[in-house]
């Protein structure tokens, strides 16, 4: 197969991890016999200082060719007391909107040989396995009004959460077919006590869910959600979110894994005629200045991105099983970063991508 493949590394350890990731991939490509072109594109802080703004023309034009993006993370501390219109994550808001890629699919594990990297008791975390399904187009990420108006003395603020039903349905339609190659049940997110939005969500997810007889449904508040993740995360098998909460849960979700730098996630729109998800595979951390450059980053987000790319972007289950495998043998071997913790000396960041590569 050819994969026709744009690379976003972005800003930060964005590209230390993209780095392993396209290494992982051209080693699973040499294996199997598939042709890659890769082309690099810039995006978020770096695109900034290059261009002047955080999605260059020539980056759009550059993601509507490929088959997919591997995008690394944006943001730099210099940008942090600028207007949102003019922040690296602009960037990254603006390629989600434009690919339209509405589901955002966050897999949460504990894998078993990592449960002491979680502050969280090993009885609570031990078998995890969730998978957060967050609207990715839609929400107070993107609604209008919004700004801040000064009147006089007087300041104000406003952000704008709207949702359609057509919005809706996609995203809870994506959510209840993964739960059928699951373990059969959603967990709908929302705040239907307060928000008028989050009434029309728990509605509109009551509905699609009648086209699933087999998929069991449930709704929780997304205060109480966050409590259950941390005392109950074995209850949760898909859940379906609109996009602020999807955000905020999916860190709460990293404490699970045993670190944010664990995991990958892969955002899908449309599919083509071709049968194949339009994606955008990034890991769910950030940019994480403070150790940028140090070859310190967990690159397995990253790399587990690229095992979900070779996924849903191109149909190669044989080959995202094998970078699965090769991630959960490499934590099995300890040869992983400091974030995880590992009770010997922790590996580096090249390190980590060299043992999966030999692993796959
Ligand atoms: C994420 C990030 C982004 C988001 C930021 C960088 C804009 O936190 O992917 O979770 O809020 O969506
Ligand atoms: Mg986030």
């Amino acid at each position: 197969m050819h994969l026709n493949l744009l690379v976003l590394p972005g800003d930060g350890i964005g590209t230390e991890v993209t780095r392993q990731a396209v290494a992982v991939l051209r080693h699973v490509a040499a294996k199997w016999n598939h042709s890659l072109r890769i082309t690099e594109g810039l995006l978020g802080g770096v695109a900034i200082h290059k261009t002047g703004t955080p999605l260059p023309p020539e980056t759009e034009r550059l993601a509507a060719d490929a088959d997919a993006t591997l995008m690394g993370a944006v943001g730099l501390p210099e940008f942090d007391n600028v207007a949102p219109e003019k922040r690296p994550e602009k960037g990254l808001l603006g390629i989600r909107k434009l690919l339209g890629v509405y589901a955002n699919l966050r897999p949460v594990r504990a894998y078993a040989s990592q449960l002491d990297s979680s502050p969280l008791k090993n009885h609570l975390v031990e078998g995890t396995d969730m998978i957060i399904v967050r609207e990715l187009t839609g929400g107070i990420y993107y609604g209008t009004p919004r700004g801040i108006t000064e009147n006089g003395a007087e300041v104000r603020a406003v952000n704008t959460m709207t949702y359609t039903r057509s919005e809706i349905e996609r995203v809870a339609r994506m959510a209840f077919s993964l739960a059928g190659s699951r373990r059969k049940k959603v967990t709908s997110v929302d705040k239907s006590n307060v928000l008028e939005n989050s009434q029309l969500w728990r509605r509109v997810v009551t509905e699609v869910a009648r086209e699933f007889p087999d998929i069991e449904l449930d709704h929780i508040l997304v205060d109480n959600c966050a409590m259950q993740l941390i005392l109950n995360p074995r209850r949760f098998d898909v859940v379906l979110t609109e996009n602020m909460f999807g955000d905020i849960l999916s860190d709460e979700g990293a404490v699970l894994a045993g670190s944010i730098g664990m995991l990958p996630s892969a955002s899908i729109g449309p599919k083509r005629p071709s049968g194949a998800w339009v994606g955008l595979y990034e890991p769910v951390h950030g940019s994480a200045p403070d150790i940028a450059g140090q070859n310190k980053a967990n690159p397995l987000g990253a790399i587990g991105s690229v095992g979900a790319m070779l996924e849903y972007s191109f149909g190669l289950k044989k080959e995202a099983s094998a970078v699965d495998a090769a991630i959960e043998a490499v934590l099995r071997s300890g040869r992983v970063t400091a974030d995880l913790r590992p009770p010997g000396a922790p590996a580096t960041t090249e390190e980590v991508g060299e043992a999966i590569c030999a692993a796959v």
